[in-house]
């Protein structure tokens, strides 16, 4: 066997390895629901940057603005009109389910300390929006 050969199978197997000890929940969605999530993902991602951004800057009333329209329980349901195959809500395991509800929970609860311009208090809060993104992160996976 080649050198080459050799060092290809050795990264095929530890990818192999690494794959069958993802500890990560696969919740399997239609290819609509999926899409559907990862694009509201990268909205979140953003999302937050602009809260974090705006809240380190004293605009704590903004922000709170902010975490409401595109994190917040206000948001919950936004893909209701949508076909049942692109809603990743109602693919989802219950407790999955409930982890995103908390986030969206989190955001509201943001929103209301961040809506008395309370920079301090808002800063102390700034963690709770990520709490919910790294459990769901660290239990569940889509493909
Ligand atoms: C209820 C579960 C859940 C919550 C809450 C959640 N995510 Fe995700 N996120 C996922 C899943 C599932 C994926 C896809 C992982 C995979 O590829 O298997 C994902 C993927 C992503 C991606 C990659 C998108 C892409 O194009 O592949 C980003 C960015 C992201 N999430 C950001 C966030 C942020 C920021 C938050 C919190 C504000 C958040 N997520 C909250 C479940 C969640």
């Amino acid at each position: 066997m080649t050198l080459r050969a050799a060092v290809t199978l050795a990264v095929l197997g530890l990818s192999a390895t690494a794959l069958a000890e993802d500890p990560r929940q696969l919740v399997k969605l239609p290819a609509p629901a999926e899409e559907t999530l990862r694009q509201e993902m990268r909205d979140n991602l953003v999302a937050l940057n602009e809260i974090i951004t705006l809240t380190v800057a004293g605009k704590v009333k903004e922000a709170g603005v902010v975490a409401e329209k595109k994190l917040g329980t206000s948001t919950m349901g936004q893909h209701r009109t949508k076909p049942l195959e692109a809603r990743p809500g109602p693919h989802m395991p219950p407790a999955m389910h409930e982890v995103g509800r908390q986030g969206h929970q989190a955001a509201t609860a943001f929103a209301g300390v961040a809506a008395t311009g309370d920079r301090e208090k808002a800063l102390a809060l700034l963690p709770t929006l990520n709490a919910a993104c790294i459990s769901c992160h660290l239990a569940f996976r889509v493909r």
